[in-house]
């Protein structure tokens, strides 16, 4: 078995980043410059955007943290949207996940100027995803792609089952692991809530992805000798014995699970790391886009 280390691989990503960044920076160019909005409290989006922020600075970005308050409107959201639409240093942003009931998520989405759209959530970059043009890929899915081409995991003619169709991970990987090219030419089967036999389903697939947020659903007699698995669920669980009174599990149960994968990712530190990694690796070119 072999881990497929998101933690180490990031790093490495990071370091290129910084390395172009310094070479931008001796050209006399200004650096990439990511913002994030972040409307309300919600505790996970508060350390995600902090890691988010500090990825920028480890690697020599600019970036700029808005905070909006709980009761923000839509049409405060839609203004600042603009403002950052229409703000010419600033190469790509984000507005972070979920937000507050009172606002249409998908009128905010279509909002961003696509060209900054580091995300890769509007229509328009996602439509271009589904056609092989060139675009933002979504960071999850994109950092899931980086891992499997820097281990070298074939998936030509695999049978890759992804389970979860949110439009943040399940249902663009669904795409990604379908197109020509490497990663990709995999044959697909996308499973949700509705899906019946599941089991039956996993347990004929070369490479699993689950991005489903329940934790240790992957169970061992689902698998096959030798699949890969990819794990993208980051689910809170409680448990006083640890100092911050909780730990981030995954949809997979690892112990039982890793002893018949060939490839597995961990969590924490498989999917997580690399998420962050893409999204500074979009912003940088975001940048180079906008010099050309
Ligand atoms: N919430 C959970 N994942 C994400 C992500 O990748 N981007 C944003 N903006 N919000 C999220």
């Amino acid at each position: 078995m072999i881990l497929l280390d998101g933690k180490k691989t990031s790093n490495d990503i990071k370091n290129e980043i910084a390395a172009e960044v310094q070479k931008m920076k001796g050209r006399g160019e200004k650096v990439p410059h990511l913002a994030a909005i972040l409307v309300g409290n919600d505790g996970a989006s508060l350390t995600y955007v902090g890691s988010k922020v500090k990825a920028c600075e480890r690697v020599g970005f600019e970036s700029t943290l808005v905070r909006m308050s709980n009761t923000t409107s839509e049409i405060e959201l839609l203004d600042k949207i603009d403002e950052l639409n229409n703000d010419p240093d600033i190469d790509g942003f984000i507005v972070q996940l979920p937000l507050p009931r009172q606002i249409d998520t998908q009128k905010v989405l279509l909002a961003v100027n696509p060209d900054k759209d580091v995300d890769g959530f509007h229509p328009t970059n996602f439509g271009k995803m589904a056609l092989d043009m060139s675009t933002f890929i979504p960071a999850t899915p994109f950092g899931i792609l980086e891992l499997l081409d820097r281990y070298g995991v074939e998936t030509k003619g695999k049978h890759t089952v992804v389970i979860g169709r949110s439009h943040i991970v399940g249902r663009p990987m669904s795409i990604l692991m379908g197109r020509k090219g490497f990663p990709g030419n995999s044959t697909v089967t996308l499973t949700h809530s509705h899906t019946k036999n599941i089991t039956q389903i996993t347990s004929q697939a070369d490479i699993i992805i689950t991005a489903l947020g329940v934790p240790g659903f992957l169970k061992a007699e689902m698998v096959k000798d030798d699949a890969v698995i990819i794990d993208v669920g980051i689910t809170r669980v409680t448990d006083d014995s640890l100092p911050k009174g909780y730990k981030i599990t995954g949809d997979v149960d690892f112990e039982n699970v890793s002893k018949k994968a060939s490839f597995i990712t961990p969590v924490p530190g498989g999917v997580g790391p690399m998420t962050i990694a893409m999204l500074l690796k979009n912003t940088l070119l975001a940048r180079e886009r906008n010099m050309n």
